[in-house]
């Protein structure tokens, strides 16, 4: 902390990151609040996510410093994981004595944070706040409902994420509507996505081929239902090839389950990258099919068609004013088939998705803690 005798005390901003979607969300966040002269923003990172390409090549590639702080928690689960990011966290706030924190995301690392500083009455910012799949079997919508319940101060991507907060019973006052921060990494690196030789690397030609990704338990942690998405993705592959970043869960699971695809299916099964390179592969895809929640997003975005592979979005903004759907093993072609062929001529992103959030965000946050700092008083 800069608190040395003499000195005037900035405001102590801890920023949790933890898992690889938080990567992105915090970067453009990192960078303004360095830019600030009234805080001081330290980088926690709790250390859900540790593999050198699930973590270092995002920090790399989004020009982040080394966390100050790395809780070093790994995997387990979710019980033990967010055990033990309370007990480290925990810690570290007493240690550091943190006059904020913001937590992005629905990771596991988000809802063990947000506690931890509630109990120790700091305040708590959440970022993407207000998003509700109203899927309860999904660990990231239980850690979005309890986040958005105690946070102080939540800042959402979509009018759709006010109206749930509101219902729910959030005051009004608490809610801010900030846009999309994804946007702001997407441009804060668009010229460097632009220069990324992941095409040349795999040979690809652009808008010839299909991005895949997937991890969400319920499509990968049982094998007939990973098999079953295996065999769909080799017929989608004889219409258009794919590419297949293999994230660790999804290749334990393969390995587990003894599963892969046909040597002659043109799925090309590849370890996952780095922010620049992944952006790169999507920007220039034809189409992407996945699970995630924040390629939902980038696509809507770029304009890329999008097929979930899931019952439901916590994003409906990528469908309604977007490129995305839900799809599953059974619909899979055909949504394949008509995403090919009724691409939109033209699409707006949707509102404050614009590159400008995070600014957004460190005004809010200023104000904010001003207000709190007057209250306290
Ligand atoms: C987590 C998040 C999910 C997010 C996803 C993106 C929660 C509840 N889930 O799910 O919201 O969309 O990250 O990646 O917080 N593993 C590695 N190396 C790593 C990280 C994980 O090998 O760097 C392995 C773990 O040992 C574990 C598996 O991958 O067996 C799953 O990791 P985990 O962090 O538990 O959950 P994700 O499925 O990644």
């Amino acid at each position: 902390m800069d608190r040395a005798a003499g000195a005037e005390p900035l405001t102590l901003i801890h920023l949790i990151a933890a898992a690889r979607p938080n990567f992105m969300k915090i970067a453009p966040l990192w960078h303004a609040l360095a830019a600030e002269r009234w805080c001081r923003v330290e980088l926690v990172h709790t250390g859900q996510h540790y593999d050198p390409g699930m973590s270092d090549a995002f920090f790399r590639d989004l020009d982040l410093p080394r966390p100050d702080i790395h809780l070093g928690v790994g995997s387990g689960s979710h019980a033990e994981q967010t055990a033990r990011v309370m007990i480290e966290y925990e810690k570290a706030c007493t240690d550091r004595q943190p006059d904020c924190v913001v937590v992005v995301g629905d990771v596991n690392s988000t809802l063990a944070c947000t506690l931890v500083a509630a109990k120790l009455h700091i305040p708590v910012a959440h970022l993407e706040a207000g998003l509700r799949s109203r899927d309860r079997t999904m660990p990231e919508e239980i850690n979005r409902l309890v986040t958005d319940t105690i946070a102080d101060l939540l800042w959402t991507p979509s009018p759709d994420a006010d109206d749930n907060l509101r219902a729910e019973g959030i005051a009004s006052g608490k809610i801010d509507f900030v846009g999309n921060i994804m946007i702001d990494s997407f441009e804060l690196m668009r010229a460097r996505i632009g220069a990324s030789d992941i095409l040349e690397r795999l040979d690809l030609t652009p808008g010839t081929y299909g991005a895949v990704t997937l991890h969400r338990p319920s499509n990968v942690d049982e094998p007939h239902k990973l098999a079953r998405l295996l065999t769909e993705l080799e017929t989608v592959a004889k219409r258009i090839p794919l590419v297949f970043t293999v994230h660790p869960r999804t290749r334990q699971r393969m390995e587990e389950f003894g599963l892969s695809v046909s040597a002659d299916a043109a799925v090309r099964l590849i370890d996952p990258l780095g922010y620049l390179d992944f952006m790169k592969l999507v920007s220039n895809s034809g189409i992407v099919i996945t699970d995630s929640g924040g390629i939902q997003e980038e696509t809507t975005y770029l304009g890329i068609p999008c097929l979930t592979l899931r019952d439901n979005t916590e994003r409906p903004i990528t469908i309604t004013a977007g490129t995305n759907r839900l799809v599953n093993a059974a619909t899979l072609q055909v949504a394949m088939q008509e995403a090919l062929t009724q691409r939109p001529s033209s699409h707006e992103p949707p509102a404050l998705w614009d590159g400008h959030t995070a600014h957004r965000v460190v005004a809010s946050l200023k104000t904010f803690l001003e207000r709190t700092a007057r209250v306290n008083a």
